[in-house]
């Protein structure tokens, strides 16, 4: 079956049965700062989950792209991408184990057409805080999956929240216990015999890819509380994502995702621009592939290689397909020509990317291509120089960190001076550098809107002062381009062809402050999305908003005027006296008509 076809019937399935369809959110998160990439269908709807109505009501239904960048390393094999398409259905307070699991059992037998007989579950089995979930056991009997098809595991398997098990969840993180479903490609293919783990007893989580998860029902229930305690939310909720990719290639009976349709034309791009065969060229193809896709999204989207944070991850996607590409005996530049049209058709197609993204993307990948050729020829001089005996491990995890040169070029030089690389010592040095940069993230995680906290309040309701404010001093034209705020700073891009003057910006800043000592009430309103926008509301992404939206309005009354109105989920301050001074401290270009802005907050009021 086509991804499209499985993609429409789910949104079609859930419809009927009385669920809103929302539009997805951005890959690059507009305005959370607690993290880099939206990497589920439930990270948008945070708020809504913790008990603020949805504009929408309380059942509903996406189809979510979405990018974790932990998985980086791991693409290769059948069924890993680091990009894929969440399906997901919420209840938000409304239905609970007894509808869901039976419906996502009936979509996938009547819907998909999956064999009952290999379907597999598993469960949660319980611990100190939570019992065994011997509820969601009895309906999935009555489903008609066999006794021997439901597996209990422990938390680490089968409970869910973006931190992982209950332990590493940060105070004001949501979670649950979940089930999940595997589909069994059966052993004829004999995968696990044929895999790394073919000495241990296989079951439905090992690793040998025999059983694909294909979907996860998560039972959102528990907020952690700052004393490590659980709360359960004012609501039992339901979460539930699954694999576009992986059910579409359970459809087709063949665990490898990069043969379903979506993949067809990028992997056919890369045979033609490299004219190699996918064939006995899986694993650098399946990399191309996967990251091209996650990287054209991202740059449809705006965000433009760099050496920090989202861009840091666009960069090393878009260099590890360059050397993949080179691996395959191919030309970079012709290989990312042909597939990025071929992904940006496809998604065109489904209404992800707008075709008009085209130049632009292609544009962006070019010039990435010629700063890596010049990080590679500097890469190549520090290895002439070096000597053979200083040729190891640590030399070329710099040359990695430092030129972003990959370890399989450096494998090829050393090769020439007769050295030959010790992977295992890389890897070592590489994951000590990962467990660096974990903890940094995980700091990152617990820093803001996770548990909206105070100051990232203040600084985003700032941030609908700013925005007013630069339309009013540079004029109408003047649009957010994108937004991201931490605990230090907000961060603002807006579209203007010239460059304020220090006037300007005084200016664009006392507006703000004017705004703060007005101690405007700042009032949350569901209208219609397309009144909303005829009264004047701003809108970041309008299309990425369902019909009926919720907009924050601020202004002295709400009925006869208004400072700022614009459509947005919050949350935000209720006076904006309680904001404090905001100070404008950097506004540079980002070329192509686009500046970027910074603000901060200064305790007390002038
Ligand atoms: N949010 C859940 C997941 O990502 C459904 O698996």
């Amino acid at each position: 079956m086509k991804s499209s076809i499985i993609r429409a019937k789910y949104l079609k399935f859930f419809e009927r049965r009385g669920h809103a369809i929302i539009p997805a959110a951005p890959i690059v998160p507009l305005e959370d700062p607690t993290t880099l990439f939206t990497s589920s269908g439930m990270q948008p709807l945070v708020p809504y989950l913790k008990g603020q109505p949805h504009p929408m009501g309380t059942r509903l239904v996406d189809s979510q792209p979405s990018f974790r960048a932990e998985d980086i390393e791991e693409i290769g094999d059948n069924r890993h991408t680091c990009m894929f398409e969440m399906l997901g259905n919420w209840s938000l307070g409304d239905y609970f184990k007894k509808e869901q699991l039976p419906w996502f059992y009936e979509f996938v037998t009547k819907e998909v057409g999956l064999d009952p007989n290999r379907l597999h579950v598993t469960l949660f089995e319980g611990d100190e805080s939570v019992g065994k979930d011997t509820e969601s056991y009895e309906i999935w009997l009555s489903t008609g999956i066999a006794k021997d098809h439901i597996h209990y595991y422990p938390a680490k398997k089968n409970w869910w929240s973006r931190a992982g098990v209950p332990a590493n969840m940060p105070p004001g993180e949501i979670g649950g216990p979940d089930s999940e479903m595997f589909y069994d490609f059966g052993p004829d293919l004999k995968l696990h015999e044929n895999s790394a783990w073919k000495n241990e007893p296989c079951h439905v989580n090992c690793d040998c890819g025999r059983y694909m998860e294909i979907g996860n029902s998560v039972f959102m229930q528990f907020e952690k509380q700052t004393d490590g305690t659980f709360k359960p939310l004012p609501k039992q909720n339901v979460d539930f994502g699954g694999g576009l990719e992986r059910l579409t290639a359970a459809s087709n009976g063949d665990p490898d995702v990069f043969k379903i349709d979506m993949f067809a034309p990028i992997i056919r791009a890369i045979e033609e621009s490299s004219r190699k065969s996918y064939v006995g060229n899986e694993a650098p193809m399946r990399v191309i592939a996967d990251h091209l896709r996650a990287a054209t999204f991202m740059m449809s989207e705006g965000l433009e290689p760099s050496n920090k944070m989202q861009g840091y991850v666009l960069r090393r996607l878009l260099r590890r397909a360059a050397v993949k590409a080179r691996q395959l005996g191919g030309d970079a530049k012709t290989i990312f020509s042909q597939s990025i049209p071929a992904v940006i058709d496809n998604y065109a197609e489904a209404g992800f990317i707008s075709a008009s993204k085209r130049s632009h993307v292609l544009a962006t990948a070019d010039a990435e291509l010629t700063k890596f050729g010049r990080a590679l020829d500097r890469g190549l001089k520090e290895m002439d120089k070096v000597k053979s005996e200083d040729l190891n491990a640590h030399f070329v995890f710099d040359l990695f960190q430092s030129y972003g040169f990959p370890y399989e070029v450096s494998e090829e030089l050393a090769k020439k001076k007769g050295v030959v690389l010790d992977k295992v010592e890389f890897d070592k040095v590489f994951d000590a550098h990962k467990q660096g940069s974990r903890t940094a993230s995980a700091g990152m995680f617990k820093g803001g809107l996770a548990d909206h906290s105070e100051v990232t309040t203040k600084l985003h309701t700032a941030t609908h002062l700013l925005h007013k404010a630069l339309r009013t001093v540079l004029g109408n034209e003047v649009h957010q381009a994108g937004s991201n705020i931490t605990p230090e700073r907000l961060r603002f891009d807006y579209t203007f062809a010239g460059k304020p003057t220090p006037d300007q910006l005084k200016e664009i800043e006392n507006i703000v402050n004017e705004a703060i000592v007005a101690n405007y009430p700042v009032t949350r309103r569901i209208e219609d999305k397309a009144e909303a926008i005829k009264s004047g509301a701003m809108a970041f992404f309008a299309e990425k908003y369902p019909d009926k939206v919720s907009v924050y309005i601020i202004g002295a009354n709400p009925d006869e005027g208004w400072f700022s109105k614009e459509l947005c989920g919050g949350p935000h301050v209720e006076n904006t006296g309680t904001i404090g001074k905001v100070t404008i401290f950097k506004d540079e270009s980002l070329g192509s008509g686009t500046r970027r802005i910074y603000a901060r907050l200064s305790p007390k009021l002038a």
